[in-house]
């Protein structure tokens, strides 16, 4: 049975800056991915889905990576589905995690937190308590994968895993999962992912 499904979706060209953050929707780094993949994650029509974590991590900095955790059980103030919505409590976890140094966490509100720690030590600690899948089109189709426990879904934005990170997540057991042969986006396989799950 599974109990839990996390998603983790690398954004490399996201600003860990909310006012760059905010001022780069619709451009180059394509960060309403961000927004977009939340709210696949977390919501349904009229409601939302109390059995996901969300990590993202912006990469894009002038001192350490940003990772913002959603756990939709614990969020009070969910708000509203919007890009702007959501961008908003990304921002907010920003602002929060102004002056942090390495590896620090703090809590934005119910649910959210915020870490400066970067990708691989996200997934490393990740590892530990979930099956690690790294999203790929050539990876096993999804359909001829079994689920148990709490599956973890690896993502990035339009920037490609380096091969030296997939080789550190291969070393962590992470298996590659396909959900066709069309290139997504990260988005979208969230909503592929769930409908998968949703019928087992
Ligand atoms: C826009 S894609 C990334 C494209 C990027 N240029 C690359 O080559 O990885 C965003 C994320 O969705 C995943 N993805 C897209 N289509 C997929 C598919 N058909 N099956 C599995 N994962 C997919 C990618 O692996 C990536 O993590």
């Amino acid at each position: 049975m599974i109990a839990t499904r996390t998603f983790v979706l690398r954004a490399r060209a996201a600003p860990t800056d909310s006012r760059k953050l905010l001022a780069s929707i619709g451009g180059d780094a394509h960060v309403e991915i961000l927004a977009h993949t939340l709210m696949n994650a977390i919501f349904v029509a009229q409601s939302h889905r109390a059995d996901v974590v969300v990590h993202l991590v912006l990469e894009s900095t002038a001192d350490y990576s940003r990772s913002i955790r959603f756990d939709a059980h614990a969020m009070h103030e969910i708000g509203g589905f919007d890009e702007a919505a959501l961008l908003g409590k990304i921002a907010r976890a920003l602002d929060a995690s102004r002056g942090m140094g390495k590896d620090e966490m703090r809590t934005v509100e119910s649910g959210v937190s915020v870490r400066t720690s970067g990708f691989e030590r996200v997934v490393q600690e990740l590892a530990a308590e979930h099956q690690l899948f790294v999203m790929d089109p050539k990876g096993t189709p999804i359909r001829e994968q079994a689920f148990d426990g709490n599956p973890c879904f690896v993502l990035t934005d339009h920037i490609p895993m380096p091969k030296n990170t997939l080789r550190g997540l291969a070393r962590l057991g992470a298996k590659k999962l396909a959900l066709g042969s069309r290139m997504l986006f990260a988005s979208q396989c969230v909503v592929l992912i769930h409908n998968e799950l949703d019928q087992r």
